[in-house]
Order: structure tokens, then C-alpha cells, then sequence
């Protein structure tokens, strides 16, 4: 049986005029992209298609509009709405992650939730604490984050002139990472039709 593409957002998380996440979104978009099956049907694995969304981008309303449990639609939530599966592309700042991507965490609620996401943290030291940070946050919104995150030390000296190049261990890790979003994505995905949860 041919299942319609899984969608997978891939959300930039920082928003410096020189900011390194929409170089490493790139990267993360193209290696999701080929995470499903080509055609959508033949090893089971559902096509892929990718949405990369940049926190720059987003085009946020002012924060005087924030509600607990949901607010008014901002101009991206139809997008996050359509995705069956976020990887969180998203820079350790001071220990912690960017407020540009919290800021978009907390415009959005029904949006988030019974979906699984991946992070992918990077800083001068892989940015373990921004991706740790962010599980208890998806926690609250009924994420499920992958035990697989990648961890990418000091990725500004692997940018060139096509992009972020990575070695091949770390795309290999990535890919990793991504069969177990698709997993995730998958099954929740049926959950969410076929038994949507009843609080
Ligand atoms: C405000 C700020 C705080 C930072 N704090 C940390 C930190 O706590 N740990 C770390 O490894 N890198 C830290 N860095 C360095 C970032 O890892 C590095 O500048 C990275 O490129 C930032 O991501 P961006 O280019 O997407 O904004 C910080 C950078 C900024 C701008």
C-alpha cells in the first residue's frame, strides 16, 4: 500500500544577520529528504518531503498576543500544523538555547503535539545543554524527542563554499538519528488518526 509522504519540518533555530543554523538546516533538509523510500511504497518506508522553516523568517506577532494553550494562528503554524515530524537545528547559547526559538515554541500548542522531533544542537562544544534544555520543554507539549540527537562540535569550520559539509561519521549519525524520526513519525502519525488521545 502506498502511504501519502511523511512531512518532516526542519526549523533553523537562531536568527543572527550570520547565524550558522540555516547553513546546518540546509544540510539536515537535504540528508531528510532522503530518509524515506523514493516512490513511497516499496520497503514500506513512506516518502519524505521536507519544510525548512527559518526562526528568521517566521514573521512572529508580537508577544502581547500570547495565550496559554493555544494562540491567534501565526503566519507558520499551518506549516508546523502539516508536519508529522520536526528536526530542531538550534545553537547553545549560554547553556541554554536561542530565545528567537522559544519564541516559536510557545506561538504554537495543538501544532506540537503527539509528533516526535529530533534535535540537532552544535556550539563550541556539540551544545549537549541547548538540546537538554529543549526535551523538558517538548515534554510539556507532548513531543517525543529521539534518544538519537547529534551533537555537532564547532560546525563553522566545516562551512564552505556549497554549505556545511560535515565528515561522514556525522552524516552518517544524522541518518541515524533521522530512521528513528521516521519511526516515530509513522506510528504516531497513525496514532493520531486512528486513536487520538483522549486526555
Ligand atoms: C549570545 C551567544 C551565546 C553563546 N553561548 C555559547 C555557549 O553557551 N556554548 C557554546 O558552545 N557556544 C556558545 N556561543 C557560540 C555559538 O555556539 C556560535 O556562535 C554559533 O555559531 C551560534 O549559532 P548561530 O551562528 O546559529 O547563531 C554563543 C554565541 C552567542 C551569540
Amino acid at each position: 500500500m502506498t502511504e501519502s509522504p511523511l512531512h518532516i519540518a526542519v526549523i533553523a533555530g537562531s536568527v543572527r544577520d550570520q547565524r550558522m543554523s540555516r547553513s546546518v538546516a540546509e544540510w539536515a533538509s537535504f540528508r531528510a529528504a532522503g530518509a524515506g523510500s523514493p516512490d513511497g511504497s516499496s520497503d514500506g518506508a513512506p516518502k519524505v518531503e521536507v519544510d525548512l522553516i527559518d526562526c528568521a523568517e517566521a514573521d512572529l506577532p508580537d508577544d502581547g498576543g500570547l495565550r496559554p494553550g493555544g494562540s491567534a494562528a501565526s503566519p507558520i503554524a499551518a506549516r508546523l500544523e502539516t508536519a508529522d515530524a520536526f528536526v530542531i537545528v538550534t545553537p547553545e547559547y549560554n547553556h541554554s538555547y536561542p530565545a528567537g526559538l522559544k519564541r516559536l515554541i510557545d506561538w504554537h500548542y495543538r501544532e506540537w503535539m503527539f509528533k516526535p522531533a529530533t534535535i540537532l544542537p552544535y556550539g563550541v562544544q556539540a551544545g549537549l545543554l541547548a538540546a537538554e534544555h529543549l526535551r523538558g520543554v517538548f515534554a510539556e507539549l507532548h513531543v517525543v524527542t529521539t534518544r538519537r540527537i547529534v551533537g555537532l562540535t564547532r560546525p563553522w569550520e566545516h562551512l564552505g563554499p556549497v554549505g556545511f559539509t560535515p565528515p561522514a561519521p556525522v552524516e552518517e549519525a544524522f541518518d541515524a538519528a533521522l530512521r528513528e524520526l521516521t519511526w516515530w513519525a509513522t506510528t504516531l502519525r497513525t496514532a493520531r488518526r486512528d486513536r487520538p488521545y483522549a486526555g
